[in-house]
C-alpha cells in the first residue's frame, strides 16, 4: 500500500475544495516520505505538523460552510472529519514523544482521508450545487 497519488477523479468540481484537498494529498505524501527515511525525526514532525494545520483549516471551513448552509448530513459529516483527526492527532502525539512514526500510518491516512473527499466531500458539494449555492 502506498499514499494515494492525486488523480483528476478525485476532483469534486468545486475550485476552493480540491485545491485544499490537493494541498492534503502532497502532504500527506510528504509525510509518508519523511517517515520512510526515518533518519531525521524532526523532519517527520514538521509535515505531521503542517499536515495538521492544514486539515484542521480545511475542516473548518466545510464545517462553517455546511452549519451556514444548514446541511442536513453536517453530523455524519462531522463525525467523518473527527475520525480523520483521530488518526491526525495519534501520529503528532507519537512524533512529539519522540517515537518512530511507521509509513504505513501515513498510507492508512492517506487512504481514509482520500475516502472521505470521494464520499462526504462529494456528497456536500452536490448538496450546495443542487441548491444553486455558491462555492464553499
Ligand atoms: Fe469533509
Ligand atoms: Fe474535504
Amino acid at each position: 500500500m502506498t499514499v494515494p497519488v492525486w488523480h483528476e477523479r478525485f476532483c469534486t468540481g468545486n475550485a476552493t475544495v480540491d485545491a485544499q484537498h490537493q494541498e492534503l494529498i502532497k502532504l500527506v505524501e510528504a509525510v509518508e516520505e519523511s517517515c520512510a527515511h526515518g533518519t531525521n525525526r524532526a523532519e517527520v514532525s514538521h509535515f505531521i505538523d503542517a499536515f495538521r494545520d492544514h486539515v484542521l483549516e480545511h475542516f473548518q471551513d466545510e464545517e462553517a460552510e455546511m452549519n451556514r448552509i444548514g446541511y442536513p448530513e453536517v453530523q455524519v459529516h462531522q463525525r467523518a472529519h473527527e475520525e480523520i483527526c483521530g488518526m491526525v492527532m495519534g501520529m503528532v502525539e507519537a512524533s512529539s514523544r519522540g517515537e518512530v512514526v511507521l509509513p504505513s500510518s501515513a498510507q492508512a491516512l492517506g487512504h481514509v482521508l482520500l475516502r472521505h473527499m470521494q464520499c462526504e466531500d462529494m456528497r456536500l458539494v452536490s448538496f450546495i450545487r443542487a441548491k444553486g449555492g455558491r462555492e464553499v
